[in-house]
């Protein structure tokens, strides 16, 4: 059969029909217990929900490589928030970092196109708030995948002339599956066309309800070229950030994500990572996925040189043998040993769980058979 009901596939995922409706209708697709799915959709509903239909599970060896201990409550102290900015093309997500920076980082990119990641630290009255800009949401599926978050906070730019596009609706269910706080910020209101209340009426349907209306979320009406409204959003993140109570314990050995890497003719490969634990020193080694090295040098933001990088804290850093992926957790062990070990096992294991991911595809197919 080319078809499965909804109510046939909870009964074999072994979950409640209840469970895939919700995340179909998350998804943006109205469904009911007798909706049929394609096979293909079926299937990646399937894995999405990571439905493993192989009996026996073999332990996942990398999980438990990156598997991490709390740290004790007495160790934390607050960090910055991580903040990064989410939306629609072209709705302002460069010009709103760019705004609050101050800075141009629109006129160095090819036809104003984001290319990368860009992770920029900025002080507001002596408080730091870590941005993020991202082109795409791959990195965030890698991060998720390794159920790691890179964020505190998302700013969902939303234009004001535009309204809510598809990949508004995309960055919503991201942040929401990744249990981000969103705040909203209606961007380009210096615009004669644009319509604050058809955003703020459109983002109603996705529980992206303003204070004013007795929801609970944050809207920023804001324009990336007047400036207006910018410090306020910037008062809004760390008010938020505030309520959050973010902490981490610097004094351990560090770990946290790859953001963006690639291979620099004269330098070799460049990784900018975010430290989310601890403090990464100059000269520490480190493993990330398949790469490992020691920290030869490590850049801010600024392009200064740094020594030291602590909780929340984008660096590049210089000395690994390889370009990792971006949404990688880097971990950076005690020596260069387990640093190579680390690397060498994440590189079996991976094969091995190719081959279980195409025998888990081939028993999906079983599912429509029987
Ligand atoms: P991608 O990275 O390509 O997805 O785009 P983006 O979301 O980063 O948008 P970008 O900042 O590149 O802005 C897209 C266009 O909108 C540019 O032409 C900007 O000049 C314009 N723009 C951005 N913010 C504003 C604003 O507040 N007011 C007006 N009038 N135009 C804006
Ligand atoms: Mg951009």
């Amino acid at each position: 059969p080319e078809m499965i009901s909804i109510h046939d596939l909870a009964e074999k995922m072994k979950i409640q029909p209840s469970v895939i409706i919700k995340k179909l209708f998350l998804a943006g697709k109205m469904v009911t217990v007798n909706s049929e799915l394609d096979f293909e959709a079926a299937g990646e509903l399937a894995m999405e929900m990571n439905f493993d239909p192989v009996p026996e599970e073999k332990e996942d060896v990398i999980a438990k490589m990156l598997e991490d201990s709390e740290d004790g409550a007495e160790t934390l102290v607050p960090r910055p928030p991580v903040v990064c900015v989410m939306g629609h093309v072209d709705h302002g997500k460069t010009s709103l970092l760019d705004a609050i920076r101050d800075t141009h980082v629109i006129d160095r990119e090819a036809g104003g196109i984001t290319q990368h990641i860009g992770a920029y630290v900025v002080t507001i009255n002596g408080q730091k708030i870590t941005f993020l800009d991202t082109p795409g949401h791959e990195a965030f599926t890698a991060m998720r995948m390794r159920g790691a978050n890179s964020t505190d906070i998302a700013i969902l730019v939303v234009a004001a002339d535009d309204g809510v596009m598809p990949q508004t609706v995309e960055a919503i269910n991201h942040a929401k599956a990744a249990g981000i706080e969103i705040i909203v910020a209606i961007n380009k209101i210096d615009k004669p066309s644009a319509n604050i209340e058809r955003v703020k009426q459109e983002l109603t349907e996705y529980e992206l309800i303003p204070e004013d209306w007795g929801g609970s979320t944050i809207f920023c009406p804001v324009s990336a070229h007047t400036h207006e409204g910018i410090d306020n959003l910037l008062e809004m993140i760390l008010l938020t950030s505030e309520v959050l109570e973010l902490k981490a314990n610097p004094n351990r050995r560090a770990r946290g994500l790859v953001i963006e890497a690639e291979l620099d003719k004269g330098k070799g490969p460049v990784a900018t990572v975010l430290v989310q634990k601890g403090t990464l020193h100059v000269g520490d080694p480190i493993a990330v996925g398949s790469c490992h090295g020691k920290v030869r040098a490590m850049m801010d933001d600024n392009g200064r040189r740094v020594k030291e990088a602590g909780p929340s804290k984008p660096v590049e850093i210089l000395g690994l043998n390889d370009v990792p992926n971006a949404g990688e957790i880097f971990v950076s062990p005690e020596t260069d040993k387990e640093a190579r070990a680390f690397a060498e096992t994440y590189v079996k294991e991976s094969r091995e769980k190719l081959i279980e991911d195409t025998k888990l595809k081939m028993s999906l197919d079983d599912l429509y058979s029987q």
